[in-house]
């Protein structure tokens, strides 16, 4: 279903397509972070990652919740946009020889990740409320927290010593 398909009439069902988009990237994301978890050099990095992967265990149920408060039953919906990202990174990641590199080219397409991540959840927040879904707002407002603060510390990972290494 594309996204301004026939199917999508109302801001609810833009609602629950948009959910769905983001139930399948978050799934295609728990499948890509053990590898990147693999790759990764740096100690910081590897735990970063390791953590952001329970995080994103805990995001996918609270999506299922979202769902269950607002009597949809809970399916994915293909997301170009994540295969793209994930596909971009295990090329780049795959092509660097160099751990400092690598790492950089790990931390740049997990913030490309995050930022899609965020640019979503931030979405999804503001049409639950515009909805009068207070409550699935609030789930949906701890996931795109979750994010920002990984978003955050990938930026101090990359402005400290892991793309200095790599220079
Ligand atoms: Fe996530
Ligand atoms: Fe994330």
């Amino acid at each position: 279903m594309g996204f301004f398909s026939r199917d999508i009439n109302t801001m609810d069902d833009l609602f629950v397509h948009t959910l769905r988009d983001m139930y399948y990237a978050e799934k295609q994301i728990l499948q890509a972070l053990p590898d990147m978890i693999d790759k990764a050099a740096d100690p910081q990095l590897k735990q970063g990652f390791q953590t952001h992967l329970g995080e994103t265990r805990n995001q996918v149920k609270r999506l299922e919740e979202v769902f269950r408060l607002h009597g949809k039953e809970v399916s994915g919906v293909d997301c170009p946009a994540i295969d793209g990202i994930i596909e971009e990174a295990d090329d780049v990641a795959g092509e660097a020889a160099d751990k400092a590199v690598l790492d950089a080219a790990l931390i740049a397409a997990a913030q490309a990740v995050e930022h899609y991540e965020i640019s979503r959840y931030g979405t999804l927040v503001a049409w639950a409320k515009q909805l009068g879904r207070n409550d699935c707002a609030a789930l949906l407002q701890q996931n795109l927290d979750e994010e920002k603060a990984t978003d955050k510390k990938l930026t101090a990972m990359a402005e400290s010593n892991i793309n200095r290494r790599a220079a």
